[in-house]
């Protein structure tokens, strides 16, 4: 297996039961290696495959070694179990990690007799495999949360609709009344944005941006609009807006109204890290081909065993929070055949960035 000939690589694998991650994908597909049990170790009799160069050592190298002459003592501490279960008579699976790579391992015991002497092991590459898997389980997921958020919305649409109808005939019988006038207009702001809001939500349920949606986008003018719409929460946190646009940037082809949400994501996820200061949000071009859409803050950070998580649904570490945001907005830039990426240190800020490409002459609408 990859992990024997991995040296003093093998302290970062994590085995485990059935999930993890392995073998450089262009490399190694599968591996096959023996092993017995002499004076309570075990001892490899070889190993056949090929292995990537990184882990440095030879296949040729493992005949003889015993299991703590190449891993460490974490490494040995989780895989012993597996052997002895196996070295007992079962047939044992395990799956392991290593970085971004997935690996699964079958253990066979060879019997003479009844009586085990030896076990035979293959190690395969399911990077990719898991990948997809992962990838089906977050649609999955999100197509459920979709279905869910617009059946609520659907609920909370019709009574929404007759309160603001009331209100704004209470307004217009009120409107000589200083007090009650001024209450009714709030009301009525209040209720327009949570009209928006379940708006927002019930387009989460729409799986697919169909052609015939897709539009010409200007995003400086997007961006513009969904700061106005985010100034008030900026500015009760004393937060300010720092924005950049470079002069002449291209239109792209899209979903404005997904775009908006995209962005509205982002900055509030900017705003709800820090508790003042300044948001840096830069629209420039991106390669030869693209435009990028970062939002900078200055707020908590996200620590790095955490970065892997952030694109799962539910994944939240606020107390109030839906862990939707960035899912949705990963799967809405999917969607525009975009990138989005999130680079972040602990205590030291955050970078959304946004990838989309522009829009080409021949696809303008
Ligand atoms: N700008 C940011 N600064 C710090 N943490 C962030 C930032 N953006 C996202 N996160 C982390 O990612 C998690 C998931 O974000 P999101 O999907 O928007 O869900 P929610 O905001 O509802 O928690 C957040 O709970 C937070 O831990
Ligand atoms: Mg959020």
């Amino acid at each position: 297996m990859a992990g024997i000939v991995v040296n003093k690589v093998a302290d970062r694998i994590n085995c485990k039961s059935l999930s993890g991650n392995f073998f450089p994908e262009d490399h190694i597909k599968s591996l096959m290696f023996k092993l017995v049990k002499q004076d309570g170790n075990f001892v490899y009799k070889g190993a056949w495959g090929d292995i990537h160069p990184t882990f440095g050592v030879n296949v040729s190298d493992i005949a003889g070694r015993r299991l703590q002459d190449i891993f460490s003592e974490e490494v040995v501490r989780q895989k012993l179990p597996f052997y002895e279960k196996c070295w007992e008579g079962e047939e044992v699976k395990y799956s392991g990690m290593l970085e971004q790579f997935s690996f699964l391992v079958f253990l066979v015991p060879v019997k003479d007799n009844g009586c085990v002497t030896e076990i035979s092991g293959t190690v395969m590459d399911i990077t990719n495999l898991k990948k997809n898997e992962d990838k089906l389980f977050n649609s999955e997921k999100l197509a459920l949360v979709g279905q869910l958020a617009a059946g609520i919305a659907h609920e909370i649409r019709n009574p929404l609709t007759s309160l603001m109808g009331f209100t704004k005939i209470l307004l217009e019988l009120n409107k000589d009344q200083q007090l009650t006038g001024q209450y009714l207009g709030i009301m009525q702001s209040e209720l327009e944005r949570i009209r928006n809001i379940v708006n927002e939500y019930m387009q989460l349920a729409k799986p697919q941006i169909v052609a015939g949606e897709w539009e010409s986008v200007c995003l400086e003018l997007l961006i513009r609009d969904v700061l106005r719409l985010e100034e008030t929460q900026a500015l009760m946190k004393s937060i300010e807006f720092d924005v950049h646009i470079e002069a002449g940037m291209p239109p792209i082809r899209g979903k404005a109204n997904k775009l908006k949400q995209v962005f509205i994501n982002l900055i509030q996820n900017a705003i709800e890290s820090m508790e003042r200061g300044t948001i840096k949000i830069t629209l420039s071009r991106y390669q030869e081909e693209m435009v990028k859409v970062s939002i900078a803050d200055k707020g908590c950070g996200i620590p790095e065993e955490k970065l892997s998580n952030l694109f799962t649904p539910f994944y939240t570490t606020k107390a109030n929070g839906t862990g939707l945001g960035l899912s949705v907005c990963k799967k809405i830039i999917d969607d525009h055949q975009g990138r989005i990426e999130i680079r972040s240190m602990e205590n030291g800020g955050t970078i959304a960035s946004v990838m989309l490409p522009i829009q080409h002459d021949n696809e303008q609408s």
